[in-house]
This record gives structure tokens, sequence and C-alpha cells, in this order.
């Protein structure tokens, strides 16, 4: 029994915290109402404010009248049925953003010099997003030009700057190899010194023994500063990993602790902040969870061998099972896709933006590839055909009352035919709904039940995303395409670089991973669905998956290309 002076002295300090006097309490709440009800105390922070009108925009701009021009100038379609709503085209305007791309890759504007350490991000922003829009294969004199100016930007000392003679950082170097990658010529694959760059990335690297409060297991952490003397974060784990990864030098050395380090900056709403204590963000999440799946990927070195060339990668227990909490990631995942706009936003109330739909909509499919773990790496998303991606989807007379179409289908069916109520709605439902079919949407493996000998299925990853990936074609195509060509963040703001690529490559993740068929309007045909597909890209680094599989079949062997 707890004495009452005790008691009291408790009582005190609440009073003392909440700063109300305890004999006043019921007259203060009854006040408290009026004067917050009457006088409109209470206000719409400034986030409730732009999300409020960011929908209002959106939607007006979804359903609009047919008679009028959308954002991008395309005409919409008749509708086709007494529906209030209008079925609308939704067309991606292909030859706008490459004349975009290509007019600043050949040469950017003065006004551009704040950006000066940027350059090598510039070039590669810029690079993939004409690789996603079909352009793969620049003219033969831009292409050199490319290649020259990042040779200018590596460091003698290993690793790339932002501009020529500038100082290695992390972040330039992925973009400057994710570039090389995308040109994919033996020149571009002759730039890098793999050996300094090794050498280089050991140095940023740092490791740790904590002692983990849950077990007191000894657990090591290991982590990469973005440049020497410079601050460690997990983008700086993921450019490592990956840039070692493209040069065939990924070892145990450099993964070592790696994933711990990524496990301590998972946060108690489920996302990866940047580093540990801090708040969880769409790119931070994705720089995370790529982290995991490179940690899988080291190289298995020849007996006498500093430098492995072969590709064979080895099967091992990770650490990051232990310390990673997946279905609170993708919880975390699935909050950040915005119910009216269909795309995603980066972290919890804030607005949605274009450059989310690569790294919230990437972040879906690396889940699912640490879940399967080595096993289903291959297995996980076969390859589609242009016929899966475009074929016209069954009517709405194959529906039944309780929402599956002819084949028993749940999933997508409220957005299949019913392009024009994509937005509204739907959209929760759709991904709820995905997120609970663990089971049936699951990749299994056969495992030995040991009790009863018995062979068993276990199921290991998911292969159907829990994102709503036409919502999320919907938002790029509907708002964030600018008239002039490029893509950006959300309706009222200017194109840009940055975000003509993260739109291009998250759309490119909706077709190539999400529900079929792509999005192009209510009514469209399987060639109008055609005009509207961009390349593949490859979700672990973001460059385009045959150019991806180009570099890792050429790039330190024997090099014999035309
Ligand atoms: C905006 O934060 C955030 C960004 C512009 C960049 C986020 C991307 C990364 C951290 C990924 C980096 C990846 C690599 C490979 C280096 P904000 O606070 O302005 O935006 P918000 O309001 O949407 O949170
Ligand atoms: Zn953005």
């Amino acid at each position: 029994m707890r004495r009452k002076e005790e008691e009291e002295e408790e009582e005190d300090e609440v009073h003392n915290m909440f700063m109300c006097a305890p004999t006043a309490a019921a007259a203060t709440f009854a006040s408290f109402d009026d004067e917050y009800i009457s006088n409109s105390v209470i206000k719409d922070s400034e986030t409730t404010v732009l999300q409020t009108e960011l929908e209002e925009t959106v939607r007006e701009m979804y359903l609009k009248n047919d008679e009028e021009e959308d954002v991008c100038g395309a005409r919409r379609t008749s509708p086709t049925t007494s529906s209030s709503r209008t079925k609308r085209t939704f067309n991606l305007e292909r030859t706008k953003h490459v004349e975009y791309c290509l007019r600043n890759v050949r040469e950017l504007h003065p006004t551009y010099v704040s950006l000066n350490s940027s350059r090598t991000w510039i070039v590669y922003w810029l690079v993939h997003s004409l690789g996603v829009l079909g352009e793969l294969d620049l003219e033969e004199d831009l292409r050199a030009d490319v290649v020259e100016f990042l040779a200018s930007c590596q460091h003698e000392s290993g690793g790339f700057g932002g501009g020529p003679g500038q100082l290695a950082h992390l972040a330039p170097t992925y973009a400057a190899m994710s570039a090389l990658v995308t040109i994919g010529t033996k020149e571009a694959m002759a730039v890098v010194d793999v050996g300094k760059l090794r050498a280089w990335l050991m140095r940023l690297k740092t490791v740790t023994t904590t002692t983990r409060k849950e077990d007191g297991e000894d657990v090591v952490v290991g982590s990469f500063a973005m440049h020497v003397d410079g601050e460690s974060d997990v983008r700086g784990s993921y450019c490592a990993l990956a840039v070692a990864h493209l040069c065939k030098v990924l070892d145990e050395e450099l993964t070592r602790g790696v994933a711990n380090y990524v496990a301590e900056c998972q946060t108690h709403e489920g996302g990866f902040a940047g580093e540990p204590g801090a708040e969880a963000h769409g790119g931070y999440a994705y720089c995370g969870i790529a982290t995991l799946v490179l940690c899988d990927m080291v190289v298995e070195k020849k007996k006498n061998e500093t430098t492995a060339k072969n590709n064979k990668k080895k099967i091992k227990q990770s650490e990051y099972k232990i310390g990673v909490d997946l279905d609170a990631f993708e919880e975390w995942l699935v909050h950040r896709q915005c119910g009216v706009e269909g795309g995603f936003n980066g972290r919890t109330n804030k607005l949605c933006d274009g450059c989310y739909s690569f790294w919230i909509g990437a972040s879906f499919p690396l889940l699912e590839m640490v879940r399967g773990g080595k096993e289903s790496k291959q297995l996980l998303f076969e390859e589609r055909t242009m016929e899966d991606l475009t074929s016209v989807p069954p009517i709405a007379s194959n529906r039944d009352e309780d929402g599956m179409d002819a084949a028993g289908d749940a999933i997508g069916t409220s957005t299949r035919d019913d392009d024009e109520c994509l937005f509204l709605g739907t959209l929760r439902d759709t991904a709820a709904e995905m997120c609970n079919l663990k089971e049936e949407n699951s990749l299994t493996i056969e495992v030995n039940n040991d009790d009863d000998a018995k062979i068993q299925k276990k199921p290991l990853a998911r292969t159907r995303l829990s994102f709503n990936a036409r919502a999320l074609q919907g938002w790029i195509l509907g708002c964030c395409q600018s008239e002039k060509g490029g893509l950006r963040d959300k309706p009222g703001k200017s194109a840009d670089f940055y975000h003509t690529c993260y739109c291009l490559s998250g759309l490119s993740v909706a077709q190539w991973y999400g529900e079929l068929p792509v999005l192009a309007g209510g009514n469209a045909t399987a060639k109008e669905r055609k005009a509207n597909v961009v390349e593949k890209t490859n979700v672990l680094l973001n460059v385009v998956e045959s150019k991806y599989t180009n570099w890792m079949d050429n790039f330190g062997g024997d090099i014999d290309m035309e």
C-alpha cells in the first residue's frame, strides 16, 4: 500500500505538469470548450490547409468536364456510360519529355550554376529518364561527351565528385556509376578505377560493437560516411554497397554490420530514418530496404583472389531478419499512398509528391525480395510481356455481386474496368485488401516438417504488392506531367530533372510490378495502352533493366562489344 502523502505528492506533480488549478478543473474544461468553439481558436495547421487545397485541385483534375483539355493538352474521350463521371484518358507525353531531357543533357542553361556540385546527378537524372522513355541509345557524340564528363569527375583517390575537381562523395559516386551503366558502352565501362574505389569505400566505413538492450547480445554495426570526415547515414550504406555491387567487389568486409545499422534506423512507425533516432522518410526508407537486399548479394571470392570477377552469390542467413520488423515496414509503406491523389507522400502528415512514386513504389518489391530471401529473387517477379501489360481488361458484366470477376479474382476488379472512380474511395480498400491476402498471394517454398516428415508449403513473400499501382499511374500521368515537358512534384510546381527521373521511374515500377494492365483510360485499346508503356527499371539500382544486364554481363570481363 502506498502512503497517502506519496499519493498527494504525485497528484501535485500531475497538476503542476499540466499547469491547472485542481479546484477549478471542471469549470476550466467547460470554458475551454466554449472558448475554442465560439472564438475559433482551433485553426487548421498549415499542412492541413495545403492538403485540403491539393485534394481539391487533384479532384478537379481527375473529374473535369470531358469537353475540357486535360493537364497535358490531350483530349478526353467521350463518356460512354450514363455515369456522371467522365471516363478520361491518361496519356504519357513521351515526345515532350524526351525533348526536355535531350535539350538539357546537350546543354545546361547558365541558371543552373547553383547546382554546380550536382552535375553528376543531373547527368544521371536525364540519361536515365531518357532510358525509361525508351531512348536507350543516345547519339554517339553525346554518349562520348557524357562519358568524358563523368570521367573528369572521378577523384584521383577513388570515387566521384559532383563535378570536375570536386571532393569525392558517395551520392555523386552512385549517380556517376548509374549514368555509366545507363550509357553502357565499353568506353563507359573503362572509366571507373575499381581498386581505388574499393579502397576509398573502406576509408568511409566505420564498424562499432554495441550491446543490444533487448537481449544483451553484442552486435556489430557498420556504416558509411558520405565523404571522408563526413556524416554517416543510410544513404551512405546504400550508395557504397550499390557501387560496390556494380563494380563486382561487394564482399563481406564491406557488408559487415551494415544490416544492423539499417535495423537501428527503423523507427516506431515502421519506416526507416536517415540515421538512428530520426524520422522515417521515403527516401531513406528506400535506401534502408535496398541496402538489406544488397547485404545478401556478396560476391564469393575465389581462393587467393582479392577482386572477385565471378558473379556467384553466396547464400547466407542474414542478421537483419532478427532486427527489422518487415510487417511494420509494409504497414508504414501502405500508409504512404494518398487516398485522393493516388501517389505517395514521404512521411506522415506530409503532402503527396511525385518523386516518392519511385522511393516508396520501389520499396514494395524490394521488401518482398528481403522477405523471400535468396531463394526467391529470381522467382518473385516473373517477366511480363507487352501483351500482359496492355491486354484490354474484362468488361464490367463479368463481375458478380461480390466484386469478383469471371476468374474469381477479387483484387483489382474495382479498378480494372472502372478508371473513372479509381481515385475516390476504392484506393484504401484495395491496398488493405492486398495487404491481408498474405497466403493467397505468396510465393511458397517446400519445407520439411521434422515432426511428421511431411512436406509443407511455407509462404515466403508476396507476389502481389500492397499498393494500388493504377492509382499511382493516374497521379503521375494526370497530375505530375508538365505541359512544357518534364515531370514535377505536384500540380502548381514546375518540372525539374529530379522529379522527371523519379516520376518516370515510379511509373515504370507501377507498370512492371503493380497490377495489370497499364493505365491509359477507361476505354483504352491495347494500342493506346502500349503508347504509355515505359521501359522496366531495376528496382534495386534504378537503372533500366536491360542496361543493368548489359553492364553485369560485360563489366570487368573481356569486353568484346560492338
Ligand atoms: C525532401 O524532404 C527529400 C528529398 C528531396 C530527398 C529524399 C531522398 C532521399 C533521402 C534518397 C536519397 C537517395 C540516394 C540514392 C542518395 P522534404 O522534407 O523537403 O520533403 P517532404 O515534405 O516530402 O518530407
Ligand atoms: Zn519530391
